[in-house]
């Protein structure tokens, strides 16, 4: 190796500036200043020379290692800022992506669906009413023309509770929202123009039918209400829900205790992946004269309809889902996809 003093700062400088890592840097560092490095040997060697040589070399030592270290530290900040701008232009950050956040909450597609019948209904004029959904038995049958030993109670076996209201007659998970037809419109004189949507119980399971669903009751009383009116009513409604004017109704011939005559109304999609199949959507009927009389009033003057109708089902219908589990299964990238 070449003695003079920039030969050992030429080759220091070509090494550092070779460097691409802080791990080749150290390398190059350790070969002139480590402690076997070209310029501590030197360092180490001036013990041996005269005192007037040790001090000329000793200055003249001191000037390559000072313009080593000032070398090595710019080439080390070169290679921070390197790496630096290397990792930013890898890991850029877009600043217009929504924040992760708490995420935003949303209204259940059953909860949805009934603030849209609400709305609807309320439109034309009915109010909203709730009920228990622990009920007497009177009111989920007996007052509805439901007596013990009733065939229709065993179609409606549901979950009864331990226990019994003060008559000793049993308390159960109401079958239907119809018990509010009783409720209500014995709290209110005519006209009595009323919907109670709701939960209601049966013991029930499949793709269809859930042990726990949704109902919602309607309830039209006056002197001149008609079942012309049930078609008009219900007809509008499917209509507005539905956001269509081409649904076909129909009114099917049915059997319930509390109605007479009963229908099950049908609505059929002109086109559409339903399109021509006819789906039953509701219960209905006119009051019966015996409902009307434990309601309090005198059929004789008194005359309505009244329905009920699945909630599930219409929600199923209007977002096209094929299982009623669905709603049920508490999955969200099931239910983030329900906005209104
Ligand atoms: N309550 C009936 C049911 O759950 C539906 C219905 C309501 C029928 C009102 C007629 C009138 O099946």
């Amino acid at each position: 190796m070449d003695d003079s003093p920039q030969t050992l700062i030429d080759e220091a400088a070509a090494l550092l500036d070779a460097a691409t890592d802080a791990n080749s840097l150290a390398n190059a560092k350790a070969r002139f200043l480590g402690k076997d490095g070209l310029l501590t040997a030197r360092l180490k060697a001036l013990g041996s020379l005269s005192p007037e040589a040790r001090s000329v070399q000793g200055k003249a030592l001191n000037q390559i290692k000072q313009a080593i270290e000032a070398k090595l530290a710019l080439r080390q900040k070169a290679l921070e800022q390197a790496e630096l701008d290397a990792r930013l232009s890898q890991e850029s950050i877009d600043v217009t992506l929504p924040g992760r956040g708490a995420g935003r909450g949303g209204l259940h597609p059953v909860t949805l669906t009934i603030e849209r019948v609400e709305a609807i209904f309320r439109s034309i004029g009915f109010d909203v009413a709730d009920g228990p959904e622990i009920e007497q038995d009177f009111f989920n049958f007996t007052a509805l023309n439901t007596p013990d030993n009733h065939p229709a109670r065993s179609m409606h076996d549901t979950f009864y509770i331990e226990g019994d209201d003060d008559t000793g007659r049993p308390l159960l998970l109401r079958t239907h929202t119809s018990p509010m037809q009783i409720r209500y419109a014995r709290m209110h004189s005519p006209p009595i123009k009323v919907i109670a949507p709701g939960k209601t119980y049966r013991v029930d399971s499949d793709a269809t039918h859930s042990p726990m669903f949704h109902q919602v009751e309607g309830m039209w009383i006056d002197e001149d209400v008609s079942f012309a009116d049930l078609k008009n009513v219900y007809t509008e409604f499917l209509r507005r829900f539905f956001e269509r004017d081409d649904i076909d109704v129909r009114f099917r011939p049915s059997y319930f205790p509390f109605t007479e005559p009963s229908a099950e109304i049908d609505m059929r999609f002109p086109d559409g992946p339903l399109a021509g199949r006819w789906l039953e959507v509701s219960g209905s009927g006119q009051v019966h004269p015996n409902v009307v009389r434990n309601i309090g009033l005198d059929p004789e003057r008194y005359i309505g309809f009244a329905f009920g109708s699945g909630i599930e089902r219409l929600a199923m219908l209007r977002y096209g889902v094929g299982d009623l589990r669905l709603f049920y299964d508490n999955d969200l990238r099931f239910l983030e996809q329900f906005k209104d």
